[in-house]
């Protein structure tokens, strides 16, 4: 096992009705004057808003609001929020959303007290050392963004979706999460939800660090959980234990304490950022699509974790070799998703002719020549993946 930090300092407050405790949440953490950032208008159907601001109203916290945030959000938004919070004097964000508004909210919080062009920290230029303090009401389990010190934004100009990865300085100080507030996602959301926060286990799963055995075992025990669930949560989306399971999973997905002590891989992730940035996709989709054929051409290289996962995630028992374990393994997990109604070719995702060789050449000029861990991919090796998706 590698020496490790795990720093999740967020104060999770979970369970019915939390959300009126948002402003002596926002009180407890400094706030008097917040920006609420929220998305295209679910929160406002379901008087999620309005109970929030009467919350903030109780503890005498003001607020402005910036609504209208997009999935894959982009960095226009972040721009005028930044000057939003400049001009009215504001202290601190509350995102009212999932990962698309959390993620613009840290990067406004980010980008406030930095005098340069808040996108210096998104492409590696500086590192980030003062932030706002930022606080969230989540309304879905997915990206995890709730507990992680990470935020991924798109520069419109180029189509570059790229995450910024904070050890500390935006993980959300409270994360308000009542899961009734997710009865009202619609099916395929949901299950994007799911798949990306089993993949963010996976990116975590697969490695090559002996001796993990606890985050292994960990890892295995939140995926097999949210496999279980999840059927739950598509026939009964009004089934509050579901709910509440896989909203738990997201966080725990995400935070940090599934890939303690070892190296992680993320090149799933960096496959799917480039076809979300192009063809604007849902981001759990996207993965759905992405992951069996990465795990398959990575399986044909270093077969031992993937067998691993398959027999003790997938309930894979045969006496064959790894290879053949593995390849069972990848199949019921295309099957799971396709279960929940994700697609997992291309087509299925609605891109009738992916340019693979755009996709290539923005991953690699992103993130280098090889990308990944477990199994280190060049543009020889991506191409391939990409071209398995088809
Ligand atoms: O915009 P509204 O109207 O609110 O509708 C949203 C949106 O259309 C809807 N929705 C959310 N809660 C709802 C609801 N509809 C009905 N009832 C509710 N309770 O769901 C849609 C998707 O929302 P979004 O915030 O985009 O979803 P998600 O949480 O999956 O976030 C995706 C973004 O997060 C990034 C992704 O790349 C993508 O940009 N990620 C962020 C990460 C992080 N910060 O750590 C890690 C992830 O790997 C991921 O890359
Ligand atoms: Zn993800």
């Amino acid at each position: 096992m590698n020496n490790f930090v795990f720093w999740s300092p967020t104060k999770f407050v979970f369970g019915r009705d939390t959300e009126s405790r948002t402003g002596a949440l926002a009180r407890e953490f400094g706030g008097r004057k917040v920006l609420l950032v929220y998305g295209g208008g679910s929160v406002v159907r379901s008087g999620l808003l309005d109970r929030v601001k009467a919350s903030l109203s109780a503890s005498g916290i003001e607020w402005e609001e910036m609504g209208g945030i997009q999935p894959n959000p982009t960095d226009d938004r972040v721009y005028e929020g930044i000057e939003l919070v400049r001009s009215r004097n504001i202290d601190m964000l509350i995102a009212v959303g999932g990962g698309s508004v959390i993620d613009t909210a840290k990067g406004i919080a980010c980008g406030v007290p930095y005098e340069g062009d808040f996108w210096d920290f998104y492409c590696g230029k500086k590192i980030v050392e003062k932030a706002l303090p930022v606080g969230v009401v989540l309304t879905i389990p997915a990206a995890g963004s709730e507990g992680s010190g990470n935020s991924v934004i798109t520069k419109r100009d180029g189509l570059i979706k790229l995450s910024l990865r904070t050890e500390s300085a935006l993980r959300p100080k409270f994360a308000v999460m009542n899961p009734e507030l997710t009865f009202t996602l619609p099916p395929y959301q949901t299950a994007c939800g799911i798949v990306d926060m089993m993949v963010h286990i996976m990116e975590r799963y697969f490695t090559n660090t002996p001796d993990v055995e606890i985050t292994d075992r960990v890892a295995e025990g939140v995926l097999i959980a949210i496999m279980e669930e999840a059927p739950k949560v598509m026939c009964d989306p009004e089934n509050y234990e579901a709910r509440a399971n896989i909203m738990w999973s997201g966080t725990l997905a995400h935070n940090g304490v599934c890939g303690t002590g070892r190296a992680e891989d993320w090149s799933s992730h960096f496959i799917e950022h480039e076809i979300s940035a192009i063809y604007n996709v849902a981001h759990g989709a996207g993965l759905a699509v992405v992951v069996p054929a990465w795990m398959q051409y990575v399986a044909g290289v270093n077969p031992v974790k993937v067998a691993q996962f398959a027999r003790r995630v997938m309930g894979v028992v045969s006496q064959g070799d790894d290879k053949s374990v593995a390849a069972e393994g990848i199949k019921r997990l295309k099957d799971f998703f396709m279960s929940i109604g994700m697609p997992v070719t291309f087509k299925e995702l609605g891109i009738d002719n992916p340019d693979i060789e755009r996709l290539v050449a923005k991953l690699h000029e992103h993130k280098g020549e090889r990308i990944g861990g477990y199994v280190k991919l060049s543009a020889d090796d991506t191409i391939k993946i990409y071209e398995m998706m088809q």
